[in-house]
């Protein structure tokens, strides 16, 4: 190829701008800045990624149901293809190989192994899926983490009894989780109760975004529900369902199988909005009422003071038989990053926004002070690039819970799409590798300070099926073309993959690439 004068001094300028770049961006954090036997992966979950929505005498699940309803999902698609991963498993282990991660995250549909829940048969199809999966990673020397409830129920549990409104779904959760071990357990040394309770609950019962889409002004308008009763009612089922998973592995399965269990919570670094004592209590009781709320019971025993205070009678009591099953403590908490926020105090002033009262702490929820934002906005409403959230909430976790081990199982950053941008639009995410390695950095820095921290996981493999956002962000460290389904390397995969190595070594990263292109940043 041959170049004028001017293109060429241009490519080379632009050329070293992008090498120093991505040295500075990688700069401080590298591969052997963590334990040898640590965690690399990447996350996914089984609605947003594997389609075949009936197949194989699957059940309907209530995502199944809510996206199926017009106007839910914000570009009216849903997940009955998906990223057709039930069918292209093996492709996308390939990718997972070629990354060189040493462990992969996903969950199993609770409604693809028992349909009907515990009020019909156990589907063998659904259980040979997941058994080849899980032989396929395991081949390619990948650790599956394994989570049993990504949001998902079988839908037969909502219309029968209300779901996690009523205590029934406890018998049903230990049912399902019971199948699991046994079926699988041989295999998985890394089982997660569920996938952030926090949002199903706040989703599903306060605002009424999620389904069962139950709330009560002015916390949203449903045809249904109650925002300031529900939400604990609903979350006191699914701690007690944890638990008496916890039980019956610890009880029948853990030695024999010699694997862990543990929670993944939705986690955010509050940041009071403004220095001062009473903005500084709104940012605890914000931590208190999203982090808390679920761990403090799971592993304190008891829920957290900041809602005690606050909630009273609200908050339902616990039996002493839940009380000796919560005495079981389980191996590690699941940590999901994304952002920081601020915690804007609404106890003691009024806030404008009246959603953010009792039920919520008496504390809001936000992204901007006097119109500035707290980092570096994402493609994400509300997910900000603010590094520093993460080595804090790490910390934050490790005083309050006596330094249990953690994993942190999602982090990612999303690229805003639409359908007339193809591969060549997503594949230099330099924004991504930006994201990635401040936030790996930080992670080093909570580590060096004595977090025990044992994993990381990426959200996510392949670009999938965002919930209410359907397919218009792209979290992927591979492009997914929904048309073909074909899978498009982005510089951010190149770029894990060198780290994996051992590197960063930005030579070979950025001798890939094919043309020259401005940084983002
Ligand atoms: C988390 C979810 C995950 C994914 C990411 C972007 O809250 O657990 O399924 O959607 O956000």
């Amino acid at each position: 190829m041959r170049f004028g004068v001017m293109e060429t001094k241009n490519y080379w300028v632009e050329k070293l701008a992008l090498v120093l770049g991505m040295l500075v961006l990688a700069a401080g954090v590298d591969r052997a800045q963590f334990p040898p036997d640590f965690l690399f992966g990447t996350s996914t979950s089984y609605y947003q990624i594997e389609g075949g929505y009936l197949d194989d005498n699957k059940g309907l699940s209530n995502w199944d149901v809510f996206t199926h309803i017009p106007g839910k999902i914000k570009d009216g698609s849903n997940g009955d293809m998906a990223d057709d991963h039930y069918h292209r498993y093996m492709d996308d282990i390939d990718l997972m190989q070629s990354l060189g991660v040493n462990s992969y995250r996903f969950s199993i549909s609770w409604s693809r192994i028992l349909p009907r829940g515990r009020f019909g048969e156990v589907n063998s199809e659904g259980i040979s899926f997941y058994n080849k999966l899980l032989d396929a990673l395991l081949l390619k020397g990948i650790q599956p983490f394994v989570t049993l409830c990504h949001y998902d129920i079988p839908q037969e549990l909502e219309d029968r009894y209300g779901a996690w409104l009523n205590s029934q779904i406890q018998e049903d959760f230990a049912y399902y989780a019971e199948i699991c071990f046994k079926e699988f357990g041989e295999k998985v040394k890394y089982w997660g109760t569920f996938n952030e309770p926090n949002v199903m609950i706040d989703k599903g019962y306060r605002f009424g975004t999620y389904p069962p889409s139950r709330c009560s002004e002015p916390y949203g308008y449903c045809s249904a529900g109650d925002s300031d009763i529900e939400p604990f009612i609903a979350a006191h089922n699914v701690i007690l369902s944890h638990a008496n998973a916890v039980d019956i592995y610890k009880n029948k399965y853990q030695e024999k199988q010699g694997g862990s269990i543990g929670i993944v919570m939705s986690t955010t670094w509050f940041v009071p909005y403004m220095d001062t004592p009473i903005h500084r209590m709104a940012a605890k009781r914000a931590t208190a009422f999203e982090l808390a709320w679920f761990l403090d019971p799971i592993i304190l025993g008891a829920y957290p003071p900041e809602m005690v205070e606050i909630l009273g009678s609200k908050l339902p009591a616990f039996s002493s038989n839940d009380k000796l099953k919560l005495r079981r403590t389980m191996d590690f908490i699941g940590v999901n990053h994304y952002t920081a926020m601020y915690a804007k105090d609404c106890k003691f002033a009024l806030c404008n926004d009246l959603s953010h009262y009792e039920s919520t702490g008496y504390t809001l929820r936000i992204g901007f002070r006097d119109g500035v934002p707290i980092g570096p906005t994402t493609d994400m409403p509300d997910f900000y690039v603010t590094p520093y959230g993460l080595e804090n909430i790490v910390l934050q976790v490790m005083e309050r819970y006596n330094n249990m081990p953690m994993i942190i199982t999602e982090n990612g950053y999303a690229q805003k799409s639409s359908i007339n941008l193809s591969a060549k639009d997503f594949v230099n995410d330099e924004g991504r590798i930006h994201f990635l390695t401040s936030y790996l950095s930080s992670l080093s820095s909570a580590i060096r300070k004595g977090a025990d921290v044992r994993g990381y996981f990426i959200w996510s493999i392949i670009d999938n099926f965002e919930w209410l956002y359907g397919y218009s962000l792209r979290f992927g460290l591979y492009h997914v073309d929904y048309n073909t389904m074909q899978r498009t390397p982005k510089l951010s995969a190149k770029w894990y993959s060198e780290f994996l190595k051992g590197g960063p070594n930005i030579t070979t990263v950025v001798s890939n690439m094919s043309k020259p292109r401005r940084l983002l940043m």
